[in-house]
């Protein structure tokens, strides 16, 4: 009875404005070890918390030099400029990702994200690790909800230039020697990154 009495005030909280309208991305340019440098303009912006982030898929594959595992890595730096209405900012709240790895023992991977605003110091990252021996499909779940302490809005203003930088390692595991490994990353599920608005 009482988790019933809590519903119409939660109602009352989903009816106020929560998102802008009149979103565009003018622009997204992708640099980096992992890509070819590009910059296309976005697609259009139906559902403003929608952001559609053309996938980037790289492999980072380590190789063997004489008896040691040399280690790779790879990235992708992925800027996407959004206009918005001023009075408005944006964060990022989700993002799925999915790669392979197979990893021999005695080796490492890992995929990571990190996410920040151009203009501001600070960013959020996600790293998985994985160690050998692995063979197979991975997902990663980045999340960063309204109320995490790792959220990180952009700047207050009507543009935004959000930074998405992934990148992949393979390398031995400590001093070991074995054989070659790799790991595929950045593909993002669904060509999307989704995002939170607040007026500011
Ligand atoms: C292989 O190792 C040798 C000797 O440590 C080094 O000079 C060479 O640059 C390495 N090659 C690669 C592709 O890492
Ligand atoms: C993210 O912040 C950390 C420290 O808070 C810094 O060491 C790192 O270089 C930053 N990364 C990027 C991509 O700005």
């Amino acid at each position: 009875m009482r988790l019933l009495q809590a519903i119409p005030v939660l109602a009352g909280l989903a009816a106020a404005q929560t998102v802008p309208t009149g979103v565009t991305v003018p622009e997204i340019s992708f640099a980096g070890t992992g890509c070819t440098a590009a910059t296309r303009v976005g697609a259009a912006v139906t559902n403003p918390t929608l952001i559609a982030v053309p996938q980037t898929v790289y492999t980072a594959r380590s190789g063997v030099n004489g008896t040691r595992l040399v280690d790779t890595r790879l990235n992708c730096q992925v800027l996407v400029k959004v206009n918005h209405p001023a009075g408005w900012q944006m964060s990022v709240a989700k993002a799925d990702y999915y790669g392979r790895v197979r990893l021999p023992q005695n080796s490492e991977a890992v995929s990571k994200t990190t996410y920040y605003y151009s203009g501001q110091t600070r960013n959020v990252s996600t790293q998985y690790y994985f160690d050998g021996p692995f063979d197979g499909a991975y997902f990663r779940n980045d999340r960063f909800l309204t109320t995490a302490s790792n959220k990180l809005w952009g700047p207050c203003g009507s543009q935004t230039m959000l930074n998405v930088n992934s990148e992949v390692r393979v390398g031995p595991l400590g001093s070991g020697i074995s054989r070659e490994g790799y790991m595929d990353m950045y593909n993002l599920l669904h060509d999307r990154i989704i995002v939170d608005w607040r007026k500011c």
